[in-house]
């Protein structure tokens, strides 16, 4: 497994792999977990080769506290890696990424004014820039992201889209944790009466979706705001029902489009996120 720090290098290595190879990625924050090493498995074998990036990207923090407490364990990360016969990570600082502040204000068209992006402003556009960054150096055939973050995958295929980036993007379904509760590097950091309550968060969206036809849409949504919401320990932020392709809430379930419910909930200082298809 080779390791690089710098851009010039993984550049250099990976352009001339990628003539005769095809060269998936995997970008992640690290403090890895089954969920990253999920989407690596899958990219194993659909590559040739296999690059991951393990870089904790200021910009799309919104809240100092969360970057600073955001787990870090390289060493960790790195023998996992190793384990997993991946071919080459990357771990870039932050001077590697950003040589210059990146300023580039993207517009999302309203896919990063509902939810994860009212409810954290920029980080959006935060995610973007170091995503667009990522592919510039890493320049893969494939990238996997993971469903559970489904607001930023689809932000992401918006965006390569947008500007025909040759990347073809592949999404991979939620990890759980054997009690439901949605796999995240955050879940490291829950208190123990929070990591207790967690799990009511997916049997709440898996009970929503068999009440679906009892209920009307706002009335579904209510019920799991008042589901949550009677747990001490929990504090929901948003639940919202969302056609998946442009974000925006769904009014009726006669709608003709494909329907996913996205939650986040408050645990102590921690924000969890999970979704469900309707
Ligand atoms: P991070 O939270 O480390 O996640 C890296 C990738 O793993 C993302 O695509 C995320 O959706 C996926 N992932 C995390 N938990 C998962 C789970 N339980 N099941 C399936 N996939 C899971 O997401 C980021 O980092 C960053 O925003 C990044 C894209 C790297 C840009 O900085």
């Amino acid at each position: 497994m080779l390791v690089f720090e710098k851009v010039s290098e993984i550049q250099q290595f990976i352009s001339e792999k990628r003539q005769s190879q095809s060269v998936g990625f995997v970008p992640t924050m690290g403090a890895l977990h089954e969920g990253h090493l999920s989407l690596i498995r899958k990219c194993k074998a659909e590559n040739d080769i296999v690059v991951v990036s393990i870089f904790v990207n200021p910009t799309q923090f919104n809240d100092k506290n969360d970057l600073k407490n955001y787990p870090r364990m390289l060493n960790k990360d790195l023998q996992l890696l190793e384990t997993e016969k991946v071919d080459i990570v990357f771990v870039p600082s932050e001077k590697e990424i950003y040589p210059e502040p990146d300023n580039r204000i993207f517009d999302l068209e309203g896919l990063d004014s509902v939810m994860e992006g009212a409810f954290r402003p920029g980080h959006f556009n935060g995610v973007v820039q170091v995503v667009t960054r990522l592919f510039e150096i890493v320049q893969p055939h494939k990238a996997y992201f993971g469903e559970k973050d489904f607001q930023q995958l689809t932000i992401i295929k918006y965006i390569v889209k947008k500007f025909n980036t040759p990347v073809e993007i592949i999404p991979c379904p939620i990890v759980r944790e054997p009690d439901g509760l949605a796999m995240s590097s955050r879940n490291l950091l829950l208190g123990s009466n929070e990591r207790a309550a967690a799990p009511l968060i997916y049997q709440t969206l898996k009970k929503a979706v068999e009440l679906k036809e009892k209920f009307d849409v706002e009335s579904l949504k209510k019920w799991v705001y008042d589901q949550i919401n009677s747990n001490p320990f929990l504090a929901i932020e948003y639940f919202e029902i969302v056609d998946d392709k442009n974000l925006q809430p769904i009014k009726s379930w006669d709608e003709k489009n494909n329907k996913v419910g996205c939650i986040a909930v408050r645990a102590g200082n921690i924000r969890l996120i999970d979704n469900i298809r309707f």
